[in-house]
């Protein structure tokens, strides 16, 4: 697939490696004014490899992806909690935004946050997938026109999510994620899939149709996606 490049790594360690890799040439380029971020155990160690880089993020300004609805931004279990604690508290950046999940009027917010993104064309974008397909968000069945939105999350991504939640918790089932097509205007999309659990994705991916049931093939339709993973194809 002419437009996805693949990099076969062996661990975690070594695709977060790659990924400060490109991250690096981008900033050297003075090509990466704007940077799309994820969540997610995926995105731990590449987080843990910018921090102990001398990686200078001073003059970025950096977007999340996705935020719980419901939970506050000091809940340890938000992603904007997740951030300070693995990037933000550790790295400058010039500015930083996520989608603020205790809006009173969620709608204001998402069009707030699609506005923002407009005006701060994103250079790259990380994505993780999960085992459903879904990117940031965007289940199954999500439409590629999609813009920032407030969104049901399935069944498989709260099971798989409610482990970072306590037993006395109840972890929220709505969020407020990017669509797909603002995920797509990014410059440069880096995918990031470690172990066996994604491993039906990826064949999805790589399969080359696109199929509303796996958002990960909308990927299929942009120029420049890099695919980090130890599965091998
Ligand atoms: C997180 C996000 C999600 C995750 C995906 C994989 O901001 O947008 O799409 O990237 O669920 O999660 P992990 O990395 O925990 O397997």
């Amino acid at each position: 697939m002419k437009n996805i490049q693949t990099i076969t790594v062996d661990s975690k360690e070594q695709g977060a490696e790659e990924i400060c890799n490109i991250v690096r040439g981008e900033l050297e380029a003075g090509r990466l004014h704007v940077l799309g971020l994820a969540t997610g155990s995926t995105m731990e160690p590449v987080y843990e490899k910018m921090v102990s880089s001398n990686l200078d993020f001073s003059d970025v300004t950096a977007f999340n992806l996705d935020e719980y609805i419901g939970i506050p931004a000091d809940h340890e279990n938000s992603y904007a909690y997740y951030m300070k604690k693995h990037l933000f508290s550790k790295k400058p950046f010039k500015q930083t935004y996520i989608e603020n999940g205790m809006a009173e009027d969620l709608d204001a917010e998402c069009v707030r946050y699609e506005t923002l993104l407009k005006e701060n064309p994103l250079d790259i974008q990380f994505l993780g997938i999960g085992e459903n397909g879904h990117i940031a968000f965007n289940e199954p069945g999500t439409s590629p026109e999609s813009v920032t939105h407030v969104v049901e999350l399935t069944q498989s991504t709260i099971d798989v999510n409610s482990q970072y939640f306590s037993e006395d918790e109840t972890m929220p089932t709505t969020a407020l994620t990017m669509g797909i097509s603002s995920i797509m205007q990014a410059k440069k999309l880096i995918v990031a899939a470690f172990g066996e659990k994604k491993r039906a994705a990826l064949e999805k991916l790589y399969a080359g149709e696109i199929s509303t049931e796996w958002p990960v093939t909308y990927l299929l339709d942009h120029p420049d996606v890099t695919v980090i993973t130890d599965q091998k194809f």
